[in-house]
């Protein structure tokens, strides 16, 4: 893809909108455009907007089942001819051929070897081993690195390392251990051209590593249809605390109370995705700032211990 630093930003719904895309991408890594669980193809054409003219290589991410719902959003994603589109959450492949036929390449993220092997026999072209850790959505099976290693040895496609990765430690051990890049959600969430709104990137700025907790708890209170393997990780907060082994008592009352959370942005009730990387989160950086940081720590890492063959 003609990268010059093998760094890929998470799809991040929320965080992730063409603005953080088109400056990690301008940084040379490969930014990704993210639309989430409540996405609409009009906010993809919005986001892209913000690519447009863009001489670098991007990427747009989807989740599986909120593209099931809404064939546009799929459609609207292809006609925009990313270099990358990654569709996550799902073990449907049938995406993958229209993609290829679109002349598109595809990535998905899997959270155990079977899936991954699952996924390269469908056509996929990259994989990204999304170990427990991470932030946001994902499977908790593994942590980052087993689950690298498991996948690398299964497959022989290229395969980026995904949760906690948030420094140049992080990206020199993925690299070392044979993956071919990294994907960041966390560490690019509190960058400046993210759409998090300001009550996020203070909560990321002061969470300490252990402030992460995985839960269904605010997916069960939105009505959301993830598959019940698949939860989130976000920044415990006080609807976490209130409800945490009482799913049940989660009533119409308490939705509707979330509801307006999410839309005051009261983060005590409403959910921050982040992954166990927050605690690296300490200042509010340019998206070319992290790439740099983690580029130029990784590199003297890895020169400093002997770079592997790739
Ligand atoms: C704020 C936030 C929002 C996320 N939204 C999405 C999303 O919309 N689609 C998706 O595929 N993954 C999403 N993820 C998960 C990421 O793709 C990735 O698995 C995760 O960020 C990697 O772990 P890290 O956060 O520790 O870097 C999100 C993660 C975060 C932190």
């Amino acid at each position: 893809m003609g990268l010059d630093v093998p760094i890929v930003n998470a799809p991040m719904g929320g965080a992730a909108g063409g603005a953080l895309a088109a400056a990690v991408s301008r940084a040379g890594a490969l930014g990704m455009i993210g639309m989430g669980s409540s996405a609409t193809a009009a906010q993809l054409r919005n986001e892209l907007t913000h690519v447009s003219g863009l001489e670098r290589p991007y990427g747009i991410g989807l989740v599986h089942w909120v593209m099931s719902a809404q064939p546009d959003l799929f459609e609207a994603a292809l006609a925009a001819r990313p270099a990358l589109l990654a569709v996550s959450f799902g073990g449907e492949w049938s995406w993958v051929e229209r993609a290829h036929d679109a002349g598109v390449p595809v990535a998905a993220q899997v959270a155990d070897a079977t899936a991954g092997r699952r996924a390269a026999d469908a056509g996929v072209d990259v994989l990204v081993a999304r170990g427990a850790e991470g932030g946001g959505h994902g499977e908790p099976r593994l942590g980052t690195l087993p689950l690298l290693a498991e996948v690398l040895d299964e497959v022989s496609i290229p395969v980026l390392a995904a949760g906690g990765i948030g420094s140049g430690r992080g990206l020199a051990a993925a690299l070392a251990a044979g993956a071919s890049g990294v994907w960041l959600g966390t560490a690019f969430a509190a960058c400046t051209e993210a759409a998090t709104p300001a009550g996020v990137r203070d909560l990321l700025l002061a969470a300490p590593a252990d402030a992460t907790v995985t839960t269904r708890l605010f997916d069960v209170a939105q009505e959301y249809p993830w598959p019940t393997t698949i939860p989130e990780r976000v920044l415990r907060n006080e609807f976490v605390d209130r409800f945490e082994g009482h799913e049940r008592a989660i009533d119409d009352e308490t939705k509707a109370a979330l509801a307006a959370a999410v839309v005051a942005q009261d983060f005590r009730v409403a959910p921050v995705n982040a992954g166990q990387g927050v605690g690296m989160v300490r200042a509010v950086c340019s998206a070319a700032q992290v790439v740099e940081r983690l580029h130029t720590d990784g590199e003297r890492l890895l020169r400093r211990w002997g770079q592997p063959d790739q």
